[in-house]
């Protein structure tokens, strides 16, 4: 296993604890940062907050084979086009995610776990784009 995958998963462990509080962090940093967003979401926030499990968890699960992912990430990157999302909402997701984890697993959330989940969430936002293109 390498290191990233190897802070990824450890640091998710914790958040498998706690979905609910780490989405809740999630989405009020997003709508803070980019308060249009939220006319994107239109399902409730539990339904949503398990969604983001899963998807965290999916991605966690897949991070020692990113390159796997690639055409379920280019189909999910056109499905995002069509809710509306634009290209440049990818890095406001991101920051808040990194956030939100960051306040969720504090002192745990170091430089090197950090870099290892936006190394991960800058590769599928890259590949959700693509998909979106050509
Ligand atoms: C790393 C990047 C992302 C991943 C892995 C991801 C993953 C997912 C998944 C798995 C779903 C549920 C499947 C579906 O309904 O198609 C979903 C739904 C959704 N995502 Fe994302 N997403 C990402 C980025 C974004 C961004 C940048 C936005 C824009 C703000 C966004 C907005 C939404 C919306 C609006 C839904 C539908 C929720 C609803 O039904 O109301 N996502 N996402």
């Amino acid at each position: 296993m390498t290191r990233q995958t190897m802070l990824i998963r450890d640091s998710f462990e914790q958040v498998r604890l706690a979905p609910q509080a780490i989405v809740m962090l999630f989405y009020g940093r997003l709508f803070d940062l980019d308060p249009s967003l939220r006319q994107l979401f239109k399902i409730d926030m539990k339904l949503q907050s398990k969604k983001l499990a899963d998807t965290l968890g999916a991605v966690v699960d897949a991070a020692e084979k990113l390159d796997a992912l690639i055409p379920t990430l280019r189909q999910l990157g056109r499905a995002h086009a069509t809710y509306g999302v634009l290209p440049e909402h990818y890095d406001t997701v991101r920051q808040a995610l990194l956030w939100a984890l960051g306040q969720a697993l504090q002192e745990d959330f170091d430089t090197e776990t950090r870099a290892a989940w936006d190394g991960v969430l800058r590769f599928c936002s890259r590949e959700m784009i693509a998909g979106t293109v050509g």
